[in-house]
Parts: structure tokens; C-alpha cells; sequence
């Protein structure tokens, strides 16, 4: 076991991690891994257990088989052992519950009696239908103390009303300081990386604003499909399911203004203050700053993809988006009139998480062949699969004359740290173990993000217009490009 990072952070206190939804698939792919990395790199409690709580009649050892298979085939080789695995399972229980039965929460009770001054963390890795049940059965059964937590994940609602009503819920038996709403994408080290660029150094705080920044664009791009989940992801598609949360997210880490303090509510506010000053879209703006598409078949690398139509679960005549483009507008004085761009898609052409942010032309040009058409300066932080920070500059080509080439300057966020990285649900965990709520999201941010969105979904709905198509494994309908070219610009790729 290896304990050198524990250095780097507070070891968690003595915790009881509840994991309702504990042979679902986040547990199996997502949470369980972290948990034991965790371990595994010495930054758990040792007065620390994990309950894992389902429906199945399971007894500890095949629990302990299925978690292990799962947890082998998500953490990197030399990261597991099968004595770091029995170590885990020293603190790894399973329960059988029927969470939606008030009078079958017995035997978690009598098994959290014994830590009662442990932190409490109830993780609902379960669907949203569960956690109104969830919640006030372990109100009832008296599970819920000052020492309790509440996480939860996405979706977290599908408009503005059902999100309150979630939050109403859970509100009802967790105060707001006990409840982390979590957003993966805040997790990420390069999302984090962006406010250590932005607050950590002097450079870029006087660029950063609508007299130097021509425009941003945030670029969610998938291969994959629906992969199994076609079901639900044609009640949900692709405002929904990335915008309201992941992209409205990272837009509110670039263009909030300095928080006073590290401080979670602190932070908290200022991203709020964004959401807030998102223009909202309504009528023929909404036509006019936002693309929908859908894929049909085509070929994404070397394979051959189906439709989205024709994927299991989804309706035939589905007029689901796969992909979404949206010209938003900040209406504060840092970003009056630079357009932030954002786009998401499934089955593009690339796997790719980036934000561009492309700064202003030049006012003359005086080298020959120099173009004042195009910015000479972008900042590009690409969050996936690559994590890098790259700073674009025109320097001089060699040789005679002065004529002038794109050169990068260049931070390998992967190659300069020795340290293990985290992975996102590695960092949530460790946040939600030791209380800081930094990273997961208020209530009010939550509405204000649902209210951008919601007039958009409506006027969608409304239209009953088909999206646009789009052939897999290309970027998406060209009516994409097109909000860009009305401003003069292009998408990073078509540079
Ligand atoms: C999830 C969405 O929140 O994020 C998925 O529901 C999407 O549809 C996923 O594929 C993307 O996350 P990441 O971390 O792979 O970019």
C-alpha cells in the first residue's frame, strides 16, 4: 500500500459510506473503484466502512466476488492486489434492502447503530424515483443525524418544476449543507485546473473579459451512442442530459468573476451570479441561437453505427436531439457581446472535451501575409482525452523575411505531475468524506441553470420540428457551423 499522497490531504474522518444502488452499474463502474483506490493510496479512515445497499439476496462473499470483478476491470493494474482487495473487503458490507419499504431498513439501522458518531454519507447511486422513498424512510427509521450527508447525482429533474420538487424532498429531511449535488464534470483536474489558471495567476485576469476575448467555445464531443441506454436517453436527449449540467457548469468556472474566498458558498455565488445573467432565449432567438441534431448510420473511426432511430429503446419516429449547438450571451460587463458557444453531441467524428477561447484580432497587420481575420491568440484546455492547457502565439517562421507561423506553448497537465491523478469520482469522494462542498452544486444554481434551459425545451417541444440530421462520425449538422459564421468565426476543428 502506498501512503505518499496521503500527505496531500486531510485523511477523511471516520465515515459510514451507504451506497444505496450498490450492485448498480455507477457503483460497480464508478464509485467502488474510487472507494478502493482510495484505500488502496492509505487516504481512508481506518474507522471507515462501506455499506453497500440493494435489493438482491446476496451474502457478503458473493457481494465481495461481483465488486471485485468490477473494481479489477476499473482501476489500472498495479493498482490492485488481491490483498489490497481482502484489506478493502474488511470494510465492505452488504445489506439487503427494499429501500422503497419503510419497515425493511432494520438491519442497516442496527449495523450504523454501532458508529453512531462516524460521518454519515447516504449516496443514492439509484433513479430519481427512489430518493423521495429513501429519503423519508431513513427520516422515519431515525437513520438521518447532525453527523449525515446526502449525495446525489443527475438527473436531478427534467425542468424547473420536477427539479424543485426533488430538491423539496430531499430538502425536507437533509438541510442544504448536508446535501451534495454532484456534476461529474466539476470533478475533473483540468475543470479545476481552469480556476487555479484563472485565480492563481496575475497573467490572464486582465484578458479575460470582453475587451480582449472575441469569443469562447465549449465542445462536448462523444463517439459513443446511446449505448444501452436508449430508453431513457430518448426521454432525456442532449440539452438535458449535458447542457443543463456538465457544459452550463464549465461556463460558469470561465466566466465567473473572482470569489473572495476558497469558500464553497463563496465560489458557490459567483457561478450563480452567472447562471443568472444568462440571457434567456425566447421565441425566434430560439431558432436562431440554437442547432438540434440527430445522427443517422454512418461510420465512427473504422465501424459502422446505426442510426439513432434504430438503436433498442428508442421510438422509430423519435424527435430526440443527440446533439445540441447554442449561441449563449452572458448579459454582465465582463462579457457583453462575446458570444460563448457551446456544443455536445453523440457519435462525432473525435472523442474531445475543450474549452477555446479565442482572443481578439489584431487591429493591423504589418507582417506580410498576416491576416487580421483570424485571432493570433487562443487558449485552448482540453479536458479529454488529453488534458492539456495550450497557449497559441504567431512567432516568426525561419529564415528570410518575416513571415509568421502558429507556434503553441504548451502544458502537458499529465506529463508535468508526478503525483497519481484523481479521476472525477475519486475527487468528489474525497470532498464528500470530508465535508467541503465546493465542488457539487447549491440548490439555487441547480434552478437557475433548469429556468435557462427550460424555454428552450418548450419552444423545442412546442415546434414539433424534427432536428436536423446529421451523418455519425462527423461533427454534426452544418446549421452548427453556422452560428458561428454569422459572428465570423469557425469551430476550433474548421481552422
Ligand atoms: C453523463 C451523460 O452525464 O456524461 C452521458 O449522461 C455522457 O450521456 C457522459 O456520455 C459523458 O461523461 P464523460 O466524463 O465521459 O465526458
Amino acid at each position: 500500500m502506498n501512503i505518499s499522497n496521503a500527505s496531500l490531504y486531510d485523511i477523511a474522518p471516520a465515515f459510514d459510506f451507504v451506497l444505496f444502488g450498490g450492485t448498480g452499474d455507477l457503483a460497480m463502474r464508478k464509485l467502488l473503484p474510487a472507494l478502493y483506490q482510495h484505500h488502496y493510496h492509505g487516504l481512508l479512515n481506518e474507522n471507515g466502512r462501506v455499506l453497500a445497499v440493494a435489493r438482491s439476496e446476496l451474502s457478503d462473499e458473493e457481494y465481495f466476488a461481483l465488486a471485485e470483478t468490477a473494481v479489477r476491470s476499473h482501476v489500472s493494474p498495479d493498482c490492485f492486489s488481491k490483498s489490497g482487495w481482502k484489506d478493502f473487503c474488511l470494510r465492505l458490507r452488504y445489506i439487503r434492502c427494499n429501500v422503497g419499504d419503510v419497515n425493511d431498513y432494520q438491519a442497516l439501522a442496527e449495523v450504523l447503530e454501532a458508529n453512531k458518531e462516524s460521518n454519515r454519507i447516504y449516496y443514492l447511486s439509484t433513479g430519481p424515483l427512489l430518493f423521495a422513498p429513501i429519503c423519508q424512510n431513513l427520516a422515519e427509521n431515525k437513520l438521518v443525524n447532525r453527523h449525515s450527508r446526502l449525495a446525489v447525482e443527475k438527473p436531478l429533474g427534467r425542468d424547473l418544476v420536477s427539479a424543485c420538487e426533488i430538491s423539496d424532498i430531499i430538502g425536507s429531511v437533509f438541510s442544504e449543507d448536508q446535501i451534495f449535488r454532484i456534476d461529474h464534470y466539476l470533478g475533473k483536474e483540468p475543470v479545476q485546473n481552469l480556476l487555479a489558471l484563472r485565480f492563481g495567476n496575475a497573467l490572464f485576469e486582465p484578458l479575460w473579459n470582453r475587451a480582449h476575448v472575441r469569443d469562447v467555445q465549449i465542445t462536448v464531443a462523444e463517439t459513443l451512442g446511446v449505448e444501452g441506454r436508449g430508453e431513457f436517453y430518448d426521454r432525456t436527449g442532449a440539452l438535458r442530459d449535458m447542457v443543463q449540467n456538465h457544459l452550463l457548469q464549465v461556463l460558469c468556472i470561465i466566466a465567473m468573476e473572482v470569489p473572495s474566498h476558497d469558500t464553497p458558498d463563496a465560489v458557490r455565488d459567483e457561478k450563480l451570479k452567472i447562471l443568472r445573467s444568462l440571457r434567456p432565449l425566447q421565441g425566434d432567438d430560439i431558432n436562431k441561437n440554437t442547432v438540434r441534431g440527430q445522427y443517422r448510420s454512418g461510420a465512427v473511426g473504422n465501424e459502422v453505427v446505426a442510426a439513432y432511430v434504430d438503436e433498442p429503446g428508442v421510438d422509430p419516429r423519435s424527435h430526440n436531439e443527440t446533439f445540441v449547438a447554442i449561441r449563449a450571451n452572458i448579459d454582465n460587463w465582463r462579457w457583453a457581446g462575446v458570444p460563448f458557444y457551446l456544443r455536445t453531441g453523440k457519435r462525432l467524428q473525435e472523442r474531445v472535451s475543450e474549452i477555446v477561447i479565442n482572443f481578439e484580432r489584431l487591429p493591423h497587420a504589418i507582417f506580410e501575409g498576416e491576416s487580421i481575420m483570424d485571432s493570433p491568440n487562443r487558449l485552448t484546455i482540453r479536458l479529454q482525452p488529453e488534458e492539456y492547457i495550450r497557449l497559441s502565439i504567431r512567432a516568426k517562421q525561419p529564415g528570410p523575411g518575416m513571415r509568421l507561423r502558429p507556434v503553441d506553448l504548451d502544458l502537458d497537465l499529465t506529463k508535468s505531475v508526478k503525483e497519481r491523478q484523481h479521476n472525477a469520482y475519486e475527487r468528489l469522494i474525497l470532498d464528500l468524506l470530508g465535508g467541503s462542498q465546493t465542488l457539487f452544486l447549491r440548490r439555487d444554481e441547480l434552478e437557475a441553470a433548469w429556468s435557462w434551459v427550460d424555454p428552450i425545451l418548450n419552444a423545442w417541444q412546442a415546434s414539433h420540428k424534427a432536428p436536423a440530421s446529421y451523418t455519425s462520425g462527423t461533427w454534426g449538422p452544418s446549421e452548427s457551423s453556422h452560428l458561428l459564421f454569422e459572428n465570423g468565426s469557425r469551430w476550433r476543428e474548421q481552422e
